[in-house]
């Protein structure tokens, strides 16, 4: 196992009278894909959004990739959530009128990357997820499940450190879904840390550990594969 990309510790987050996340610890290895299983309001998306500098927690630590991320402000902030950390979600947020290879190039065209190299990367990235014949079709000429694999190519084309996948499967057949789960199985097998949060079951098959979440709370459980 590779080094730790992720270290929480005692992260905690109250909505009013809700307990969200409560003293969860965590930790992801480069390469490693962490599913993170649990019902609806179990607390799994504001865990990713601590994770991930969406939101602060009220108590705990957190780093990613070294970065100690609740201390990161301003310019700081945008680079890594730029850089470090790429996402997806359960809807692909995909432009519409923009083309497959456009939306992907579009997250390294942000990164300051001119136009050209960045639309040859896209094409690869589009090629690595199945999608080089798709890659001239608008977002809106897509199938869900070609949406969401540009939206993981997207994700990856940064070549984050840490990817935060929130249900990316929640809304596709059992086949589609099986197929975005192996691209994220690839991911990690070269070498991204990913934490995949479900309440899909079937998720275990890819994952290297399953970490389960109620009422907020974190538990251990077995490996899968
Ligand atoms: N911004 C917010 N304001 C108030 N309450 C919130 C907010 N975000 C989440 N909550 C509450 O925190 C709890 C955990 O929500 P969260 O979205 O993290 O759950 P989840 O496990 O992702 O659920 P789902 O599977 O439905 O996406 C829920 O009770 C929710 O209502
Ligand atoms: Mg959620």
């Amino acid at each position: 196992m590779g080094s730790l990309v992720v270290v929480a510790r005692g992260l905690s987050k109250r909505f009013g009278g809700v307990q969200a996340v409560r003293e969860a610890d965590l930790e992801v290895a480069e390469g490693e894909l962490v599913l993170l299983l649990g019902r609806s309001g179990a607390g799994k998306s504001t865990l990713l959004s601590l994770i991930g500098g969406l939101d602060r927690p009220d108590a705990g630590t957190v780093t990613v990739a070294g970065q100690e991320v609740p201390a990161l402000r301003g310019a700081d902030l945008d680079r890594f959530l730029q850089k470090t950390v790429g996402w997806v979600f359960q809807t692909s947020g995909l432009l519409p009128l923009l083309t497959a290879a456009e939306n992907v190039s579009l997250a390294l065209r942000l990164m300051g990357k001119p136009e050209g190299p960045a639309m040859q990367a896209a094409l690869t990235a589009l090629d690595s997820v199945g999608l080089a014949a798709r890659a001239q079709h608008r977002g809106n000429e897509l199938s869900g499940g070609e949406q969401q694999r540009v939206a993981v190519a997207r994700a990856l084309i940064k070549a984050p450190h840490l990817l935060l996948a929130d249900e990316p499967t929640a809304q596709l057949d059992t086949e589609t879904a099986r197929s975005i789960m192996a691209l994220l199985r690839e991911a990690a097998d070269s070498g991204t840390a990913i934490l995949f949060a479900t309440h899909d079951e079937s998720a275990t098959e890819v994952a290297d550990r399953v970490v389960r979440m109620e009422d907020g709370v974190l538990s251990a459980s077995v490996g899968s594969r």
